[in-house]
């Protein structure tokens, strides 16, 4: 056991850049186009997910599509992908799957997404700054995957890679939460921080290349 965990360690270490923060009151900035900045986040239990809910918050002035939340496994690049077609439209992909919600506009302010999803009935819930967006099913019967590769800023094409430039995201992404279950939209909350696979209090995360952590302009 100790043998295991100094081998854990000692990998962690050589990795080198695989870090633990506590993010609060901070944002990752993508501040250009690209097909490398990007953000790597581990989650805290690797576990197939038969429900989960997914926030986080994001602002961007960029038109052209782009990735809020790539979840890829070796099976499926698009494990659980959340996508913005075009301003107002989100396209919400599990298992390669997608449905697409149509919120609101409201440009120039950043846009706070929650989304639910349980595999027994496949529904799932999207909420875009505190209001409903509606209920669409897919992929009753499902679990996403539990290897997984979860990176912000880029749109995986491939377990972990195939990055194009017109799909990246170019803004700030902060408050980024993913729980095991699915939580009642209603109830979402300033304080809800702690997500039990990813945690902004204490987000095991990797920046490459150009990606800049600063605090948050926006409460
Ligand atoms: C998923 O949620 C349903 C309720 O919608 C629950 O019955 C089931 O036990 C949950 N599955 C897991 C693996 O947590």
């Amino acid at each position: 056991m100790e043998k295991l965990f100094v081998g854990t360690l000692l990998l962690s270490v050589l990795a080198g850049v695989m870090t633990q923060a506590d993010m609060t009151g901070k944002v990752f900035i993508f501040p250009q186009e690209s097909a490398t900045a990007h953000v790597s986040l581990m989650p805290l239990v690797r576990k197939p997910l038969h429900n989960f809910t997914l926030c986080l918050k994001a602002f961007t002035d960029h038109i052209c599509p782009y990735s809020l939340f790539s979840y890829s496994t070796p099976s499926r690049d698009n494990g659980l992908l959340l996508f913005v077609n075009k301003m107002g439209e989100y396209i919400l992909t599990i298992g390669n799957l997608d449905v697409t919600f149509k919120a609101p506009v409201t440009p120039y302010i950043p846009v706070h997404v929650c989304v639910s999803w349980e595999s027994a009935s496949g529904i799932a819930e999207f909420w875009v700054n505190g209001k409903p967006c509606g209920r669409k099913g897919l992929r009753k019967g499902y679990s996403v995957g539990a290897q997984a590769k979860i990176i912000l800023g880029q749109e995986q094409d491939s377990f972990g890679g195939r990055f194009e430039a017109k799909q990246s995201f170019v803004g700030e992404i902060w408050e980024v939460l993913l729980w095991d279950h699915v939580l009642p939209l209603t109830e979402m909350c300033e304080w809800c921080y702690s997500g039990n696979i990813l945690n902004w209090q204490a987000l095991s995360n990797e920046e490459s290349s150009y990606v800049v952590t600063k605090p948050k302009l926006w409460v």
